[in-house]
């Protein structure tokens, strides 16, 4: 791999999102997004470019994986992401693969987004989009994977032309992430060893592993159908009612779930739960919700 062809910098992968949008679509193409979503996907061309998207509906039986098949022809461009946000998702490289495969049919800019590479449990690997070919723009992010939500900072690789493509539209915006916040990403790097995850990454792994457990149990213990995430720190299910109505129910009892329809009206009656805190606030937050029958 050529870094400086191949490889971009980028403030935070959210930013590589949005202006690869801005670097390729063009007023009146189409862009596809799953539904439900991270919101960057159907906002960043729709806003700034006027470009229509088109929301795919991913469904639990297809284990909310992307169909090629329910998407149109003909798109400018296909944003995918598993590790999933919100449902936790996760795919294997056959899977990007036909993904890959479809858009280069289709002439279709294929951007995966991979923000969650390394946040897996039970001895699952995220795959990369790049283990298919190049014919693609793989999105990674240090928020996660190190904590460093705050420093901004991401990564995007791929296409030489993809890549040349975000490196102008972002010569003309912010010139590049601050150079001192890239070094902290170079100490972070640093610490993988013969392309092992880092001791500290999997310190933190174990603990978001310990965590989920006490949700996924709980959740079950009230009745509720939940998976066992393989990845993410998202724990996703069917809330049996329609989700805001849910959340709110969740709000009275002090405790904070996402609604699955902020995320897509095809994720409606589902809820979003995370084990970003403390197994002991976890554990509370599931005998509030036994204790308002909920
Ligand atoms: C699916 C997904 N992609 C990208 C991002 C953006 O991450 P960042 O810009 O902090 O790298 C997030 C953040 O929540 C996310 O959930």
């Amino acid at each position: 791999m050529d870094p400086d062809k191949e490889v971009c910098v980028t403030i935070g992968s959210k930013e590589g999102i949005f202006n690869i949008a801005q670097s390729f679509v063009n007023d009146g193409e189409t862009i596809i997004a799953p539904s439900p979503g991270y919101p960057v996907y159907s906002a960043a061309a729709t806003i700034f470019n006027n470009a229509e998207c088109v929301k795919v509906p991913l469904r639990p039986e297809k284990d909310w994986l992307l169909d090629p098949a329910d998407c149109p022809e003909g798109a400018r461009m296909l944003y995918a992401n598993y590790p999933n946000n919100p449902t936790g998702a996760t795919c294997d490289a056959k899977y990007l693969k036909k993904l890959q495969d479809w858009c280069v049919e289709n002439g279709t800019i294929f951007c995966y987004d991979n923000a969650y590479s390394e946040m897996c449990f039970d001895g699952y690997m995220a795959p990369s989009a790049l283990e298919a070919g190049k014919d693609c723009i793989e999105f990674g992010s240090f928020s996660k994977t190190f904590n460093m939500t705050g420093y901004r900072l991401g990564y995007a690789v791929g296409n030489r032309d993809l890549i040349a493509g975000l490196k102008k539209c972002k010569g003309q915006i912010d010139s590049g992430a601050p150079k001192f916040i890239q070094k902290a990403g170079v100490a972070a790097l640093g610490l993988y060893k013969d392309g092992n995850l880092p001791d500290v990454v999997k310190a933190n792994m174990d603990i978001y592993a310990e965590r989920r457990k006490v949700l996924v149990d709980g959740l079950r213990s009230l009745g509720y159908k939940v998976n066992m995430p393989k990845a993410t720190f998202y724990v996703w299910f069917d809330c049996g009612m329609p989700s805001m109505k849910f959340t709110e129910k969740m709000l009275d009892l002090g405790i904070v779930a996402t609604p699955g329809v902020g995320f897509g009206k095809s994720a409606e009656g589902y809820v979003r739960m995370t084990v970003t805190q403390p197994k002991e606030r976890i554990a509370e937050a599931i005998e509030r919700m036994r204790k308002g029958s909920i």
